[in-house]
């Protein structure tokens, strides 16, 4: 695989980053995925203004119009059809210390990856998650590299035979472990607003965009474990998720147990979406 690091293009046999990396030592580090259809990255353009977002959050200061080239550049000398771009930017490397040490090179790497014989089951007949108290930050809407928590809690959901766990705060719903959720209630849509409890979605964008456009009405308000377990349909949505519906949550079943007609009708809008690009 060729990946971009710092300027070079190397196999990634080759590809190394120093042990005082900043994203290594700390998680001081940003990074974004991106979907390939068609030959073409999905939306790479509201990828780059959040990750500008995130960078400005840390105070890491890189040219994202340069980075821009570099993912243009690399889509082209590593030709795919289906795939995923993965761009991560930290802080660089420097002598272990807290604070933001100045002047320091952030290291850039990217990377294309293929996605051939994809497992689309989960949104075809829709998958089953846990529940997850959400412990992170209150910086979720900064896609950092700190995903440990998203890690423990996935780990979790597949340990006890599920697909994905649901993070709350509390009785309020917010996320899932690297997607953002709706629910469907008496044919609204209702999913968690932006701020900072969350990770400002591409594809829950996307997601709203295509609903408004077919008229299904939207409302961006926090719901409670209690108002999703009552709901008529849940799905997930994220870069590599796309549209996911979910039919269990805690062994309790979601509407008829099986994906809804307003799931259905955005599944496919979107991939009338990713097939027009
Ligand atoms: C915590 C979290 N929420 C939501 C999302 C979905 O965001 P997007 O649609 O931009 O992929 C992700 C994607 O990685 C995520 O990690």
């Amino acid at each position: 695989m060729l990946v971009y690091v710092n300027g070079q293009w190397l196999n990634d046999n080759e590809a190394t980053i120093s042990i005082l990396d900043r994203g290594f030592v700390f998680a001081d580090a940003v990074y974004e995925v991106v979907r390939i259809y068609n030959g073409r990255y999905f939306y790479l353009d509201r990828h780059l203004q959040r990750l500008k977002q995130s960078l400005s959050a840390l105070r890491i200061d890189v040219d994202v119009d340069s980075l821009e080239i570099v993912c243009r550049e690399l889509l082209e000398r590593n030709k795919t059809d289906q795939g995923s771009l993965y761009l991560q930017i930290s802080r660089g490397a420097a002598q272990r210390v807290h604070g933001l040490p100045q002047g320091l090179t952030p290291t850039v790497v990217a990377y294309v990856k293929g996605l051939s014989n994809l497992d689309t089951s989960l949104q075809e007949s829709g998958g089953k998650a846990i529940f997850y108290e959400d412990t992170r930050w209150f910086m979720c809407n900064i896609k950092t590299v700190g995903l440990l928590i998203n890690c423990l809690a996935k780990g979790e959901a597949l340990s006890q035979g599920a697909d994905d766990a649901i993070f709350h705060r509390g009785e309020i719903v917010t996320e899932a472990t690297s997607s953002n959720i709706f629910i469907v209630k008496n044919g609204t849509l209702y999913t968690h607003p932006n701020g900072n409890l969350i990770l400002p979605g591409i594809t829950r964008q996307v997601v709203i965009e295509l609903a408004h456009e077919l008229q299904i009405p939207v409302e961006e308000k926090p719901f409670t474990r209690e108002e999703l377990l009552a709901a008529d349909e849940l799905f997930l949505t994220g870069t590599m998720a796309e549209i996911t519906p979910y039919v269990k949550v805690e062994g309790r079943t979601i509407g008829e147990g099986k994906p809804g007609c307003v799931t259905r009708r955005l599944q496919d809008a979107f991939s009338q979406l990713t097939r027009s690009l």
